[in-house]
């Protein structure tokens, strides 16, 4: 594995692996074992949106792996200003042995990939969020021993969590649904990928989509960069909001998880929020230990 790009370019057993890894050095740092698999190695943390988790899970993640984590806020680099993406690659090539970014285009973090020369790592765009998704599994896995026979359910916006969490389900073997205004469906190449796949069902209905669920998924209705249509977005998204009706259509131990920040009242109830609390900031935990795996593995 060279770069994290997306979620549809791993093979399940790819997954497999880096949730593997992901269990061991989690397992690890509870127990205090030391594990300095890069060190002496830096990695560059490019920022063009806000983040709590995905920067401190980075850095301090970097910090545990005995490597150094370089956070280079796009308001600071020339990139900003409007430098290639091609000639940043190139420059930022020569000093650092990997680059994660978190922008809007999924365009700029393949050409990063495509005109560098060292590992690439998503932190997020518009398309996706693989680091997100990685922690997602782990967390299902973790609570449920395995994947199989589980049905995985996303309620709301057709958004980059959507995408990863589609295409992530169905490669380890879940079923998924999802339910989603018309308007605002998964992007049309992950749609295509879980047709062809099958297991997968979408419709408007959010009960429909929650039938014996076994982990239902929400996300904000806005998205980082979507601030000005948050009007709109909370009239087309009425309803699709996980809450107790909802889990009540879901299998009795069905989990909740959310990426995170959470807008209750809005995509999430505070109800539900909170009776599912441990399980979602166990989520948000394991971000830290995936992405660890991710950097061991792209650069150890
Ligand atoms: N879930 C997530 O990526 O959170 P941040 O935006 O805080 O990084
Ligand atoms: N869909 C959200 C996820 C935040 C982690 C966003 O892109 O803002």
């Amino acid at each position: 594995m060279k770069h994290l790009l997306k979620m549809l370019d791993l093979s399940t057993e790819e997954i497999i692996d880096l949730l593997n890894l992901a269990d061991q050095l989690k397992y690890e740092r509870k127990h205090n074992i030391p594990h300095p698999h890069l060190q002496g190695k830096t990695l560059g943390m490019i920022f063009q949106k806000a983040s709590t988790r995905t920067r401190v899970s980075f850095e301090t993640g970097m910090v545990q792996l005995g490597g150094y984590p370089l956070f280079l806020s796009s308001n600071d680099l020339q990139i900003g200003r409007g430098e290639p993406v091609q000639d940043t690659a190139r420059v930022l090539s020569r000093y650092l042995d990997g680059i994660m970014i978190r922008t809007f285009a999924q365009q700029e973090v393949e050409d990063l990939a495509k005109y560098g020369s060292i590992p690439i790592i998503n932190g997020l765009t518009d398309f996706c969020h693989p680091c997100q998704v990685l922690a997602d599994l782990m967390t299902i896995r973790e609570y449920k021993g395995s994947f199989q026979g589980l049905k995985m359910c996303y309620i709301g916006d057709g958004n980059n969590m959507a995408n990863s969490l589609i295409v992530g389900g169905l490669k380890v073997g879940m079923k998924v649904s999802i339910a989603c205004p018309d308007a605002y469906q998964p992007d049309e190449k992950v749609l295509a990928f879980a047709r062809e796949n099958g297991g997968f069902t979408m419709t408007n209905s959010p009960i429909t989509a929650a039938a014996g669920a076994d982990v239902i998924f929400t996300d904000v209705w806005a998205s980082m960069g979507q601030e000005g249509e948050a009007e709109q977005r909370k009239i087309a998204f009425d309803g699709y909001q996980v809450n107790d009706t909802l889990l009540a259509a879901a299998n009795p131990e069905c989990m909740v998880q959310h990426c995170l920040p959470a807008h209750r009242g809005e995509e999430i109830t505070a109800e539900v929020f909170e009776a599912h609390a441990k399980e979602i900031f166990d989520e948000a935990e394991n971000r830290l230990h995936a992405q660890k795996a991710v950097m061991v593995k792209v650069m150890g």
